[in-house]
């Protein structure tokens, strides 16, 4: 594919993490991280991020959407909500099994104006101008560069239509009597994914994409409690052993970091934190 003349950048500079091989993982892998997906998709800091870029897209009734990443389809009750059944929504995502799982969700629902597509956010199979808005949710930080994914974004949007991206940063402020076993826990995100920071970069990637207006918000996801909600154990306990079989941690400094969790979490004396970006801008008539 050539350069594109916008920004200058091809496919040679794309790149992704693990989340862009899930079509080579085994089957029962990629059934454990849609699990995972989903649990982050209720926690009300991701919940809270994905309804307030949706609102902030300016989207009503009748209006056309895409998802570009979008997974299970977590999205589509939040979607179809604004832009209601006269609207149209579309979501493009290159794991096979999750647009399987997206569509099955949109039969659930009896959503007949929905469609999930194989596809990739750095090049959607879309018109220029296409629809009223585009977003994308925890994808810049698997997938990218984000330049070429904003464009991309940005291109099927039409003028005067809004773009938004929610993103997060895994690094998790948690309490542990062992200091050195939590840096090494932090360090399996910091090592796994594609673009760490990106998160506290959507402003400067938005502006640099040409888009105009662009805000930004921040939610604290927290809690005192493993079993609060099923994101916390699913994601900090549970994907351990898949950490240390693919050597982002030693065994014995997960077991430790997971025994020490576990008894403060019993003698509740246990919190974790993290946060949640989100970003929106505008095209603006003369996109470049
Ligand atoms: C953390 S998941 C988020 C999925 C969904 N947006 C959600 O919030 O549940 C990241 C998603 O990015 C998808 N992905 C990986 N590479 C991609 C690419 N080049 N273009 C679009 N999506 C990609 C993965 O298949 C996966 O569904």
């Amino acid at each position: 594919m050539a350069d594109s003349p916008a920004t200058g950048m091809g496919a040679s500079d794309w790149a992704s993490d693990f989340f862009g091989t899930l079509n080579e993982m085994p089957a029962d892998a990629v059934t454990g991280i849609g699990g995972i997906l989903e649990a982050m998709s209720t926690l009300p800091a991701f919940r809270d991020a994905r309804q307030w870029v949706l609102r902030n897209l300016r989207l009503s009734q009748g209006a056309s959407v895409i998802e570009a990443g979008s997974g299970n389809g977590a999205s589509l009750a939040d979607a179809l909500a604004i832009v209601g059944t006269n609207g149209r929504i579309a979501g493009i995502d290159p794991t096979l099994a999750f647009v399987d799982s997206a569509r099955r969700r949109a039969a659930a629902l009896g959503a007949a104006n929905v469609r999930y597509e194989v596809g990739d956010i750095r090049a959607i199979a879309a018109r220029d101008g296409e629809f009223d808005a585009a977003f994308c949710d925890k994808v810049l930080i698997h997938a990218g560069p984000a330049g070429a994914a904003l464009a991309e974004m940005a291109r099927v949007t039409r003028a005067g239509g809004s773009i938004g991206a929610i993103e997060w940063l895994p690094f998790f402020a948690v309490s542990s009597t062992r200091p050195d076993a939590v840096d090494a826990f932090n360090a399996v995100f910091k090592r796994a994914v594609y673009d760490y920071f990106v998160s506290a970069n959507l402003a400067r990637h938005f502006m640099a994409a040409g888009l105009t207006d662009v805000r930004t918000e921040a939610f604290l996801a927290h809690t005192d409690n493993l079993d609060a909600h099923p994101f916390w154990r699913a994601f900090i306990v549970h994907q351990m052993p898949m950490f240390v079989h693919v050597g982002l941690i030693d065994e014995a400094v997960a077991q430790a970091f997971l025994a020490d969790i576990e008894s403060l979490n019993a003698r509740r004396a246990f919190s974790a934190s993290f946060i949640v970006q989100a970003a929106v801008g505008m095209k603006t008539e003369g996109h470049r």
